[in-house]
Parts: structure tokens; sequence; C-alpha cells
């Protein structure tokens, strides 16, 4: 089913065209002048330049053609000849009767095909941090989206398991116990099922690991030879790295398991470690690749680059891979895998833009991603009040575990003032705060653009009034109730709709749904589904508070109005479980 701007737009269009004029020009959309009007179409200037005609007269002729259809309650131009749209409460009743035909309320399947979404990126024996709270948020809601748009959408975590790094902490492990299993050159058996360090014991290693490199050559040329020994699948390496994996991995899970976020492919940068070779031989062979100063790189500048673009390095001169080269190994092995792929999305820091450059116009040189879309979207930062990056009271960088547990324990508090879910348990109540925490934190980040920084308020993200997660998760549980309570009465919700004065503004909003979807996922940005959700749940206050409906002596308005109130909250939970925010059974 179309959307009701699209129907518009086509009687509209349909004018235009009849008077030769660009069928387009008779786009129509919502009114930015709610109290005026309902639709608006601006396209009588535009089209007054072409017919040289005064666009007064254009608006006024393309209304007497529209006033012969009886869908319309009210047509007005208004100022140099916008021409103003409402339509009669009829036309809306059939419309949101058809919407409610369809269990998605009008959302067209939008694409079909998969596409992986790469918006992990955590490093192995690395803490999480605040840094990572925006790509996997918006990652996971992007997730959804494209799921609910259609595609059979796929989070890939894309560790960063290899390279100095790992060297770095075997040779620390090996300096420190020379007496393991791991190092023993003559070791013929099994190596230790289990690690013999815990998380926090490598997460403390690393650091400490990485100082000592920089403080000695000698120790750095430790790590390099470690780091290669360990590529070239070194067996007692092997096995102490698959312990950091193994632990970080699980440390990850943990993190993640509060905010329900969640990947389907768990690889690595190691992953692909064993097709380098391979990509490398192809790529020299077709001339895609050159060597520089004993490096291999593969140039991506074009003509009528407006900056500099330096080439991808994908081997340096000492033979070490780069960052670029498992992001094009990666590129291949997905290619290779999912045959149906029709985009890559990165959600990463918008810091690493050109590296995405490079590699996209790599891959597409090697002729790896004809058809394939690749897209970086870009996110900025997570700032104090100060404007820089975030950190703790004591000035320290902000853990990610510490990020959501702030918050969780800021809506224990909101809970408590606002004497909220009071007759729980203990832990049915810290479920609840664990649901109103997450709403605050995931319905602020995706209601901001991913590209723009945002200051992290958490008095204001935590508040129950404005435009925040908790505001919304309050309204839908309220609506709930009011749908139980009518339920309890033995109340009828009615498939047929009765819309007078006070119904309009709620019944339009409800008929956006669609095209907001539509815009969210043509943009790749979740935020115009937080607006929409925000102006919803506003609506849904301003016609309950005007409506009496559990006293309406007109049963069949009692019954619409209820209709109305049951839409409102599938729709809004539709929305907010786009966004991964799940709303409480009663609060
Ligand atoms: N591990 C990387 C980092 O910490 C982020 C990886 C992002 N994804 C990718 N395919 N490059 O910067």
């Amino acid at each position: 089913m179309t959307s009701l701007t699209h129907i518009l737009s086509g009687i509209v269009g349909d004018v235009f065209d009849k008077l030769e004029l660009p069928k387009d020009l008779g786009t129509v959309k919502v009114s930015d002048r709610p109290d005026l009007a309902q639709f608006q179409c601006n396209g009588a200037m535009a089209a007054a330049k072409i017919a040289k005609k005064n666009p007064r007269e254009i608006a006024q002729t393309i209304c007497d053609a529209l006033l012969q259809n009886d869908i319309f309650s009210k047509i007005e131009i208004a100022g140099p000849g916008f021409i103003n749209l409402n339509l009669t409460d009829e036309f809306l009743q059939s419309h949101l009767k058809s919407m409610n035909t369809d269990d998605r309320y009008g959302v067209p399947i939008l694409g079909e095909g998969q596409i992986i979404l790469d918006y992990g990126g955590m490093n192995v024996a690395k803490a999480m941090h605040v840094g990572h709270f925006r790509p996997n948020v918006i990652g996971d809601c992007l997730r959804s989206l494209l799921r609910f748009a259609g595609y059979d959408a796929l989070g890939d975590v894309h560790l960063g398991d290899w390279g100095l790094q790992m060297g770095q902490i075997i040779s620390e492990f090996e300096i420190r116990h020379p007496d393991w299993p791991y190092f023993d050159k003559s070791y013929k058996g099994n190596y230790p099922p289990e690690p013999l360090f815990t998380y926090q014991e490598l997460e403390k290693i690393y650091p400490e690991a990485s100082q000592a490199c920089k403080d000695n050559k000698d120790r750095l040329e430790q790590a390099r030879q470690a780091t290669v020994k360990l590529q070239d699948g070194h067996a007692g390496y092997t096995a102490l790295w698959q312990h950091f994996i193994d632990l970080s991995l699980e440390d990850i899970k943990d993190n993640l398991a509060p905010l329900n976020i969640d990947y389907d492919i768990w690889k690595g940068e190691a992953c692909v470690h064993h097709f380098i070779a391979k990509i490398a031989e192809d790529m020299h062979a077709r001339n895609i690749s050159e060597i520089s100063n004993g490096a291999t790189i593969i140039p991506v500048s074009e003509q009528g680059d407006k900056k500099e673009m330096p080439p991808l390095m994908f081997f340096k001169s000492d033979g070490a891979v780069t960052y670029g080269t498992t992001d094009i190994a990666t590129i291949y092995d997905r290619i290779k895998l999912y045959l149906d792929l029709k985009k890559m999305i990165y959600v990463v820091d918008y810091r690493q833009n050109l590296h995405f450059e490079q590699v996209f116009r790599a891959a597409t040189k090697a002729g790896y991603t004809t058809d394939i879309d690749m897209l970086h979207i870009g996110n900025g930062t997570v700032n104090g009040p100060d404007g820089k990056p975030f950190k703790t009271r004591e000035g320290k960088a902000m853990t990610f575990r510490d990020l959501v547990n702030t918050v969780i324990a800021k809506a224990m508090a909101r809970l408590d003032e606002a004497d909220l879910a009071t007759d729980m348990s203990d832990e049915a109540r810290q479920e609840i705060a664990r649901k109103v925490g997450v709403a605050a934190l995931k319905y602020t980040e995706l209601s901001n653009q991913p590209h723009m920084d945002y200051i992290f308020d958490i008095d204001r993200m935590t508040a129950f009034e404005g435009k925040t997660g908790p505001y919304l998760l309050y309204q839908a549980v309220r609506i709930k109730s009011l749908l139980k309570k009518a339920e309890e009465n033995n109340l009828t919700i009615a498939d047929d709709f009765k819309i007078e004065a006070k119904d309009r503004a709620l019944a339009l909003l409800l008929s956006e749904f669609s095209d907001t979807v539509k815009l969210a996922v043509r943009q790749y940005s979740p935020h115009f589904l937080c607006e929409y959700a925000f102006n919803l749940a506003q609506a849904f206050s301003s016609f309950y508070a005007a409506c009496h409906i559990m006293s309406e002596q007109d049963e069949s308005l009692q019954a619409s109005r209820l209709k109305l109130c049951a839409m409102t909250h599938d729709i809004l939970e539709k929305i907010l479980n786009i966004l991964g925010i799940h709303i409480p059974e009663k609060m």
C-alpha cells in the first residue's frame, strides 16, 4: 500500500502533467504549518517560471482541477502560490483502515539481498571504552532497520586481533613466564586448554608491554619477531593467542549483554590472514599493485581528487601487513562467502575516513566490489560538558562498562524520584532500571545524526519528560495499561475508524510511519525514527488529554479511539524495537 503523501503526489502530479508541466512538481509533503493545512505542494512557483505565468494563477488552475476530486475537504492557495491541502475525514478513515490490514502498517519491502554491517572493531586484550559505544549502538540499530526494510542484514564484529599488539603481549608473557609450554620449542604435548591468566591480567599486561616496546628498541624488535612467528603459524604462540581471543570475546559479550547488542559474524582480522599472499599475487599479476621503495602499494588517487590521496600500503618494506591489508582481505573473504551481498556498511569513527576511502578505492580497482555499494558511516565522539571526549570524574577515559552502569544506576534513582515500579521485587525493579537506562542511552545516541559529536548529559537523557528514551517508554506503558483496562471492561476496539477534529492530528501522524521508515533507510539515519516516535508520543498525550476515551458515550467513536491507541502503541513498539529499546510490561 502507498503512503498518503505518495497518493497525493500522484493525484497532484497528474494535474501538473495534464497542464504539460513536469509531473514531479506535483510532489506533496506534510505541511510545515499543521495549524494551516495538512499537506502542501510547492510546485506552482517553479511551474510558473517554466510556463512564464503568474504562480498564483497556475496554483489556481491546479486547485480548480483538484476540486473535482472528493478526497479533499479544503484546498487553498497561500502566499506566492503554495497549495495547501486538507483531506476529508472519510478519506483518512479509509486510509487508516487499509493501513490496519497490513501488519507493517504500510511500510513496503525496500530491498533484498545481504548487507554486511561492520560496527565493532573492538581490539583484543583492550577494555571496551566510550569510543566503542557509538558504532555499536548505531550499527546494531541499522541492522534491525535494514532487516525491517527487507534485507538480510548481518553484523560483523571484525575484531582487532592481529598485528603488532599481539606480538607485544606474547613477548611480554615470554619474558615473564619463560617456563610456560607455549615457549618451549621441544614441547610435544597439548597446550593448556584454559588460560593461565585472567582477562584482567591480560588487559593490564597490554599497556605495560606496549610501553616497554616504546622505551626499548630491542624489546620492540622482540615483539616484531613474535608477531611474525604468530602470523607464520607458530604452534605455541597460536595456542596462547587463542586464549587472548577467548577471554576477550567473553568480556566483549559481557559488556554488550545489558544493551542486547549482538553480532552474526564473530570474525577478526586474523581470519583472513591466509588469503593475503594469494591476493597479493593476484594484484601483482594484474598490475593493481606496485613496488615502491621495497613496499607493495596500491595507488588509489584519481583525477579530480581535491585532497591528497596516498596509496594503500599492502606490505610494508619489512613485509609486514597493515590495517588496510586486512580490510582488503576481509572484503575478499566476504564477497566469496556472501553471494547475495549488496552492500558493506562500516560504522567506524569518522577520523578513519581516509582509510576507508583508500580501502574502497583499492577494492574497486581490484574489481572485487563492482556490484556492491560500500559506505563508511563515520561516527563522531561522545563529549563531556567541556566539549572534550567524555571522561570519568577522576579524569580517566570512561570504560564502556562504566558508561552503561552509570546510566542504569541513574535510571534507578529516577524510578525512586518518580515513585515508579515501587510494588515490585528488587530484581524486577533492577530489570526495569536496566530497560530505562538502555532506553536513555540508545535514544540519545540515535537521535543524534551519526557524524555529529554530542555532549553526554546524564540528567537530561534519563528524565521522564522531554525528548528522551524514558519518556517514550513511559508513554508506551501508559497506552498499554489503557488498552488493558479497556479489555477488562469488555470495550470494543474497532477495525473501523471514526475521525473527528480531536483525532485528526494523531491519525495523520500515524499515517506518516512508512514515509519515516523510508527516509531513515535511505539516509541510514535512525534519527528520523527518534524524532517521529517522540512526535507520536506527544500527539498521543494531547489526544488522550483531549478525549475521555473510557467514558465516551458514542460507542463507535470510543471503539475507533481505542483502535488509534492500539495503533499508536504498535507503531511505537515497532520503532523502539528497531532502535534496540524494549518496553517494560509495567513501570
Ligand atoms: N579495530 C579498529 C580500531 O580500533 C576498528 C575496526 C573497524 N572496522 C574495520 N573493518 N576496519 O580502530
